[in-house]
């Protein structure tokens, strides 16, 4: 029974490398820095002499640095009416953020409390927040121009340069999970997290998957319907290809400034209108390379979708190229 398998994974946790002792964790309840139906999120500092566990990804090391100071974190808490189900997919997504390895543009955990009552995942914190929020917050105040001055406090204001580095960014976390064999199933703007300098992490791994065939099915759950595929939308097959699809979407929300996609469809009627040829318009700040990447995602066909990491050495020469 479920009940058995939490507390049997939770055993099985104990001990490792990843495991933080409660003592040395700091959550600040007051602080809360995302809540959705599955998990709340809070500020919180890992403080002491604790071992930071870096895993190098090429040799599978594991590298002790030890440190005296205090770690800003964000820790990951099960609401409190969480059933039995919630508890598993949180145990699963432990154990799958201890296989992600470490990489610049996707989200590290820097450890775990399995604790069957009241597990926690600590992933590093990232001063910005979401893209989402933040590229809503940032709407008025994108220059189009190179000698364009910004008006206001110069933080404040975005160059299409910064949008095109985020894509390039997502596209470079992206082409590793796919090379994992990683989906990511759930891959948005409000999942990508960023750092104080700008640095995009793909993160919540709430819905990812490691996939032993090429093809993932799943049915039913909460599914992020107006990033999904056609094949998601009508088989429930998830890929690498479908989250090139939703990768299309991102961008879409990313040249937008934080638009809502296909505003006036119901989401009971996606799929029919995806497969009348309905795709999303060229945002009115988007540079036509990067619209044209947008529509080579919504192939029909997977296979004729691009692979993220050709998408990334397309967005290399943008980045290059100077404007
Ligand atoms: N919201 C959710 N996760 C976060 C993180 N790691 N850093 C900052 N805000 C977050």
């Amino acid at each position: 029974n479920n009940y058995m398998d939490i507390h049997a994974l939770a055993h099985s946790n104990k001990r490792d490398v990843w495991e933080i002792d409660t003592k040395n964790l700091l959550i600040q309840e007051d602080h809360l820095l995302g809540n959705g139906a599955f998990a709340n999120v809070f500020k919180g500092i890992v403080k002491g002499k604790i071992p930071l566990f870096i895993v190098n990804n090429s040799l599978n090391l594991i590298v002790e640095s030890e440190n005296n100071g205090h770690f800003d974190a964000a820790v990951k808490k099960l609401p409190a009416h969480a059933d039995e189900q919630n508890h598993l997919d949180f145990f699963h997504e432990i154990d799958f953020m201890k296989r992600l390895g470490h990489h610049p543009h996707v989200i590290s955990m820097l450890g775990c409390v399995s604790n069957p009552i009241e597990p926690l995942i600590v992933v590093e914190y990232c001063q910005r927040g979401d893209l989402l929020k933040f590229l809503r917050r940032h709407k008025d105040y994108v220059l189009m121009n190179k000698n364009d001055e910004c008006p206001i406090e110069a933080d404040m204001c975005l160059r299409i340069k910064d949008l095109v580095s985020i894509a390039w960014q997502v596209a470079d976390g992206m082409s590793y999970l796919a090379s994992k064999n990683f989906i990511h199933r759930d891959l948005a703007a409000r999942n990508i997290l960023l750092t104080k300098s700008l640095t995009a992490k793909v993160s919540d791994f709430g819905l990812c998957r490691y996939m032993d065939s090429a093809l993932y099915t799943a049915k039913g759950g909460r599914l992020p319907i107006k990033w999904m595929s056609v094949e998601a939308l009508k088989l429930y097959e998830f890929s690498s290809k479908s989250d090139v699809w939703s990768f299309g979407v991102l961008l879409f929300e990313l040249f937008s400034l934080g638009d809502v996609p296909y505003p006036t469809i119901q989401q009971v009627d996606m799929l029919d209108h995806l497969l009348a040829g309905g795709r999303l318009g060229q945002p009115l700040k988007c540079p036509n390379e990067i619209y044209q990447i947008m529509t080579r995602c919504w192939a029909d066909k997977p296979d004729e979708r691009p692979e993220f990491n050709e998408m990334r050495g397309e967005i290399t020469v943008m980045l290059n190229f100077d404007d």
